[in-house]
């Protein structure tokens, strides 16, 4: 097994509770995330994760109140427009997974494309950030894409379905991060996360700092991962 993982994919939870804490509304938990975000960012690169997912915004998010909804949406516009240099600099190529819905604003859809055609060269690490993303809506776009192709059903296999994805470069997540010692996976990269081995840090997402991040992938390397096999040990044991 590899020591360092290939992708992880975060949950970013706990902003609320963090403002909370502080008697503040939620929104000033978000807007502390920002920070967060870019050190994890740069701790996920340094460390030698090529692929890093951010769940920022899933399709369940719509449910809150529209003006939580409409801060998120001008804040993540922010820090798209504020951080593309440094994203640039840094090699980092940048993608939205989901962002579909017409209650994003038009501005805020510009920016994200704007970005991705930016850093669509980058080689250093690729960044995928799930907005108005939900697992089981890449699920049924994925199956509406196999239908519409006219494939055979007889001919559909998991690495057929799975090239319908969107982003079907996509690997596997190796691990999955949630922060704030909520343990669900809340709608998230379900076809990518079957695998992953999941972390649940009790540090809210605005505390969580490089060497959360770290140690995380150090706990990420004490695990057996066994893909449904035996550990290795184990193989030529005495039956
Ligand atoms: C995560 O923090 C941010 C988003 C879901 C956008 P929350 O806003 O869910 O924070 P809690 O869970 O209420 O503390
Ligand atoms: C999941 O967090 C979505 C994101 C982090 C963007 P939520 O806080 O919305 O999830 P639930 O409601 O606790 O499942
Ligand atoms: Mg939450």
């Amino acid at each position: 097994m590899r020591s360092v993982p290939r992708h992880v994919a975060c949950v970013m939870d706990g902003n609320g509770r963090w403002a909370r804490m502080r008697s503040l509304p939620r929104t000033a938990g978000h807007r502390a995330a920002e920070t967060t975000v870019i050190e994890t960012i740069e701790a996920a690169r340094t460390s030698g994760v090529e692929w890093l997912s951010l769940y920022a915004f899933s399709t369940e998010n719509w449910n809150r109140p529209g003006s939580e909804v409409d801060y998120l949406m001008r804040l993540v516009r922010r820090v798209v427009r504020k951080h593309a240099p440094l994203l640039l600099a840094r090699g980092i190529r940048c993608r939205f997974l989901g962002a579909a819905d017409p209650r994003i604003p038009r501005g805020l859809a510009q920016d994200f494309s704007d970005l991705t055609t930016l850093t669509a060269e980058n080689q250093e690490m690729t960044l995928t950030v799930a907005f108005d993303h939900g697992g089981r809506q890449d699920i049924v776009e994925a199956a509406r894409s196999l239908i519409r192709s006219g494939t055979p059903a007889d001919e559909v296999t998991e690495q057929l379905f799975a090239a319908h994805l969107p982003f079907p470069d996509t690997p596997d997540v190796d691990l999955a991060i949630r922060t704030s010692g909520e343990q669900r996976i809340s709608n998230f990269m379900l076809w990518q996360v079957a695998y992953a081995e999941w972390v649940f840090p009790d540090v809210l997402w605005p505390d969580f700092r490089g060497p959360d991040f770290r140690a995380c992938l150090h706990t990420y390397r004490s695990r057996d991962r066994r893909f449904g096999g035996v550990p290795p040990q184990t193989i030529g044991d005495p039956s």
